[in-house]
């Protein structure tokens, strides 16, 4: 058999299945339910978090004839039919490659056929955003009076590319990143229906590293079993990722705080053992110095680092503890070296000593 990724193998088929976007399920679960249904939605947030999946799920559920819960049902005659992806009543259209004014005009001469053997016809538009401006305006037209039978559900990763017109006639949903914890509670049921075995503390680090994304986390998931057959331990995923993980570097950066000598050169000396890569880690070390910078002086940190709950909080929390000025020399200083230490060949050395000199920066050096 084909070997499937896990991102298309595990893709949820019912509201129960999604993590992490409560919010949304529990209110289009609720609008079935209640038969109070919009129409036309808008679904953002970033890459992989779920809004083609809910979307799909959603124009199931809409028809069919007896949802459990606000999800299709899987067992009647409509969920049968529409169970085979080519259902005339749901339309798919990737505004990436059909973005012009035709593409549209098309679809609002079609929305004037009522659907067939269903209540309602679904028209996902993937990447919203890409239309041009008349394919926009044409767009607008059909969402000012859509017949009763139509929903359109608007999907983008770039809310801020839509007019405030098209904006103000759809409901809108917010896609959450998915927290870290949520992804490794998913990761460790697919791990463990795939039978594949692991340490807890790589789960953790795929987590992290797919950054809030359900899918990005599940293509690095794929990567990691491909390279590790089977058993997934943590040094093998630090060495697919060849970052450092983030509790490393707030570690590195509390030492750096605290004058620290001692446990700066025995966390390289620890990274060195493990076989970590130096030059990543010095630009790691530069990015969470901007990171930091980034927690301390904007308004909406979350929006720009797009990072997980959890890992975000840290980072504000370490952010207290430093200056603007330090960051920004820290900043200078590792992104200096990133290039030096890919040719020099005593690659520890050199970065003992410039993260000694960046602490010793100003006097007092902590002994241990
Ligand atoms: N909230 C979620 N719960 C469970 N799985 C998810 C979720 N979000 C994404 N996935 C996984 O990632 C895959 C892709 O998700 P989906 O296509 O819904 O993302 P998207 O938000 O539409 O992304 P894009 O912006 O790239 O189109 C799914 O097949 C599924 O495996
Ligand atoms: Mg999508
Ligand atoms: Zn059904």
């Amino acid at each position: 058999m084909q070997y499937q990724s896990l991102y298309r193998k595990y893709r949820p088929k019912n509201f129960d299945e999604v993590i992490g976007q409560e919010h949304i399920t529990k209110t289009l679960q609720n609008q079935i339910m209640s038969n109070k249904i919009g129409h036309a939605y808008l679904f953002t947030g970033t890459r992989g978090v779920g809004k083609t999946s809910i979307a799909k799920i959603f124009a199931k559920a809409v028809n069919c004839e007896n949802n459990k819960n606000g999800s299709p049902c899987f067992e009647c005659e409509t969920c049968n039919r529409l169970a085979n992806e080519t259902d005339i009543n749901i339309i798919e259209l990737d505004a990436a490659s059909n973005n012009k004014v035709d593409d549209i005009r098309e679809i609002r001469e079609k929305v004037k056929f009522t659907p067939v053997g269903a209540k309602y016809k679904v028209y996902i538009i993937d990447e919203v955003h890409m239309l041009t401006d008349s394919a926009f305006n044409a767009l607008l037209k059909t969402l000012e009076e859509p017949p009763s039978y139509v929903i359109f559900i608007l999907a983008t990763t770039e809310i801020h590319k839509l007019p405030q017109t098209i904006l103000s006639r759809c409901i809108r949903f917010d896609f959450r990143l998915v927290s870290t914890l949520e992804l490794t509670n998913h990761l460790k049921h697919i791990f463990d229906i795939e039978g594949i075995k692991y340490e807890d503390e790589a789960l953790k680090l795929i987590a992290s590293a797919g950054e809030g994304s359900v899918r990005d986390t599940l293509s690095i998931a794929d990567s990691v079993v491909a390279y590790s057959g089977g058993n997934v331990t943590k040094d093998g995923v630090l060495k697919i990722l060849g970052t450092t993980d983030y509790d490393l570097i707030l570690s590195f950066y509390d030492y750096l705080i605290n004058k620290d000598a001692g446990g700066i050169l025995g966390l390289i000396d620890k990274m060195e053992e493990s076989g970590k890569n130096l030059p990543v880690f010095a630009k790691d070390v530069s990015k969470h110095a901007r990171n930091l910078l980034v927690c301390k002086t904007c308004k909406d940190p979350d929006k720009i680092l797009n990072l997980p709950k959890e890992i975000l909080e840290k980072f504000k929390e370490q952010s207290t503890k430093i200056e603007e000025k330090k960051l920004i020399s820290f900043m200078q200083i590792f992104s200096g070296i990133e290039a030096e230490l890919r040719y020099t060949l005593s690659t520890r050395l050199l970065l003992e000593t410039v993260s000694l000199s960046a602490i010793y920066g100003d006097d007092q050096v902590k002994k241990n």
